[in-house]
């Protein structure tokens, strides 16, 4: 499998998980809301490791790269993490107005991060990678 396929159905899943957890929030409906949203944040939180641990580290490598896409990445990946944080507080105050508008602002920023991904990043890795070992260091972090 390509490292493209592999972590582009990793964002559709994470994409569709948000959906459900503001279907939750939306029809305040905490409890439900708590528990996809800890789905939704584990897998996420999962996917980032994939790139971070696995995919940034060995294109770096690989194409003496260091200071372009993959920095550009790491810190949207921050940028994320302090959104879900955020997220979380509101879910854990039942707060319905702040967890959508600062989910706005998440799905926002992810989905241009995944675009950059998935135009540029994931193509250039899977042009000067190998893309079946990269699969499968990626797999053994965990599946979503
Ligand atoms: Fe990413
Ligand atoms: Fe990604």
């Amino acid at each position: 499998m390509h490292i493209a396929q592999y972590l582009t159905e990793e964002h559709r899943k994470c994409d569709e998980e948000f959906a459900k957890v503001e279907e939750a929030v939306a029809a305040q409906e905490w409890d439900k809301a708590k528990e996809l949203f800890e789905k939704f944040r584990d897998d996420t939180l999962l996917h980032f490791r994939k790139e971070e641990e696995v995919l940034f580290p060995t294109f770096e490598e690989t194409t003496g790269i260091t200071m372009g896409p993959t920095q550009v990445m790491r810190h949207e990946h921050a940028q994320a993490k302090e959104l879900l944080s955020r997220l979380e507080e509101a879910l854990n105050a039942k707060d319905k107005n702040t967890f959508m508008s600062v989910g706005e602002s998440l799905m926002i920023l992810i989905q241009q991060h995944n675009m950059k991904e998935e135009q540029i990043l994931y193509p250039m890795s899977d042009q000067h990678l190998d893309s079946e070992s990269m699969v499968e260091e990626m797999s053994k972090l965990g599946e979503i």
